[in-house]
């Protein structure tokens, strides 16, 4: 394995943004090369230490997802080389860890879907029976299975901000309608078929966020990670029970550990800089990304 990446810096191309994950530099006028660094962030904060072999492993399963895919609606892959567009110097920041795509204009919403209640949804859920506006039927609990996916946007948020769950007709107001229904429709198949073949595997995908972009001729294209464990709800199958959050695959370690992390004798008050990461946390989380993509390709 090639030495742990915090942060990329390819300097034969210009930068265009850094993320929480991703750097992404410009490749001519319309490609971009995206670099996944093994940067962690939980709780909206990015760890100080990388986590070695997450931006592989994140990359290794975007592809292993848009293969499997493949048919629904066109992605942003070129099946480039990205070596072949860095100086020699730069390809270990670069192997393995890359996708080089079809540069789009994203849409400017995210377009989660839902199989289960969790997260912010069981939140709305229990505040007032809906989930972005979307009625659902009297007594579920936590991590119920929803009686069919649903399509659940949000606003994409500044650096540093937290999304905000939006309903359909804000989506269409912000979007454009046929687009709008056309996202939800394709959001709702592509989760469909993920969690499918995951749940035959031991995996649930709890839920999902894809992002779209439209290419030069206005079509609608899947871009980003897709279906990786940071950008979607995974649960072991074994230990979910309706009525509690089961463990997040990837993350739990790494969260528990930071609810009792302490700075200067007082608990970490969840905003940046995040405590130091112990060796144990690293490798426990490292192991579980691994975990998560054996479990779905073996
Ligand atoms: N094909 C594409 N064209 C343009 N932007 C893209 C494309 N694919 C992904 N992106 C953008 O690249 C960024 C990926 O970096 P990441 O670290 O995941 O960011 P974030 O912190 O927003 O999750 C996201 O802002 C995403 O919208
Ligand atoms: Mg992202």
């Amino acid at each position: 394995m090639t030495a742990a990446l915090h942060t990329s810096s390819i300097t034969s191309l210009p930068l265009i943004a850094r993320g929480k994950v991703r750097e992404n530099y410009a490749v001519g006028e319309d490609r971009i090369l995206m670099i996944a660094s093994d940067r962690i962030s939980a709780f909206d904060v990015i760890m100080s230490e990388p986590i070695p072999g997450k931006g592989a492993l994140l990359t290794k399963m975007a592809l292993f997802w848009f293969d499997k895919l493949d048919g629904i609606v066109p992605n942003h892959l070129t099946g480039d080389d990205p070596l072949s567009v860095v100086s020699d110097a730069e390809k270990d920041q670069v192997r393995d860890r890359a996708m080089l795509v079809k540069r789009l204009k994203p849409l400017p919403i995210e377009a989660v879907v839902r199989g289960y209640l969790a997260g912010s949804g069981w939140s709305e859920y229990k505040a007032g029976g809906k989930v972005c506006g979307v009625e659902l039927p009297a007594g579920l609990q936590n991590a119920s299975k929803l009686p069919q996916p649903i399509f659940t946007p949000a606003t994409k948020a500044e650096m540093g901000d937290h999304d905000e769950n939006i309903d359909f007709e804000r989506c269409a107001q912000i979007i454009g309608r046929e687009l709008a229904e056309q996202v939800r429709d394709i959001a709702i198949r592509l989760y469909q078929r993920a969690a499918d073949y995951a749940l035959t595997k031991g995996i649930i995908i709890a839920d999902t966020k894809f992002e779209f972009g439209l290419d030069a001729d206005g079509t609608l294209t899947l871009m980003d990670e897709v279906l990786t464990p940071d950008s979607s709800r995974y649960w072991p199958a074994e230990s979910y029970a309706v009525g509690s959050n089961p463990p997040s695959y990837d993350k739990q370690f790494l969260r528990d550990w930071l609810e009792q992390a302490t700075v200067d004798g007082q608990p970490w008050g969840k905003v940046a800089p995040a405590p130091t990461l112990p060796a144990d946390v690293i490798a426990n989380t490292a192991a579980k990304y691994q975990e998560a993509l054996d479990r779905l390709t073996r």
